[in-house]
């Protein structure tokens, strides 16, 4: 297994809208690995390819605290929404930032598994936020999308100075 790299807001490759998966092959399944690997090591709750510079339809997630409820989701589709739940979201691209969002509550999920098996589930609590989180990343949207103009600005001048310092090395 392999550590990925993470991209970070506001570089432009999080816009890209995935492709969706043609085959969940073992290349895919190494993918799979190596992004609960990331996920886990960072840490994090959700990750979506885009995140690791891979444009394709899939994200892993797991919102327990001992590892122990792993979910991979390739080419999801919410088929039904209902309900609201505001969270105090962050996101590894965005690191260091965390703000309430609006989103459903429960959805209820068409995806397939990492054997390649159709699944229709039912999410509910901080999983469906989670999986709702992630789906967005797959079409180029990030949780700060849905913060004021001037709160995204000011979260991205931030980030960038960050790391221009750390790239001095200060
Ligand atoms: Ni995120």
């Amino acid at each position: 297994m392999a550590l990925l790299r993470i991209l970070e807001f506001p570089d432009p490759r999080l816009r890209t809208k995935a492709q969706p998966v043609q085959q969940v092959d073992d290349k895919m399944r190494k993918l799979i690995s190596d992004m609960f690997e990331t996920m886990y090591a960072a840490p994090g709750i959700g990750l979506a390819a885009t995140q690791v510079d891979v444009h394709q339809r899939l994200l892993v997630a797991d919102v327990s605290s001992d590892k122990s409820d792993p979910h991979v989701l390739i080419n999801p589709t919410i088929l039904e929404k209902d309900g609201v739940a505001v969270t105090s979201e962050g996101c590894l691209s965005v690191p260091g930032y965390y703000e309430d969002v609006e989103r459903a509550e429960h959805v209820r999920v068409r995806y397939l598994n990492r054997t390649g098996d159709a699944i229709e589930q039912e999410f509910e609590g901080l999983l469906a936020v989670c999986v709702q989180h992630e789906m967005d990343h797959l079409d180029g949207k990030l949780f700060v999308d849905y913060l004021s103009e001037a709160k995204r600005q000011r979260i991205r001048k931030r980030l960038v100075k960050d790391r221009k310092l750390q790239a001095v090395g200060a």
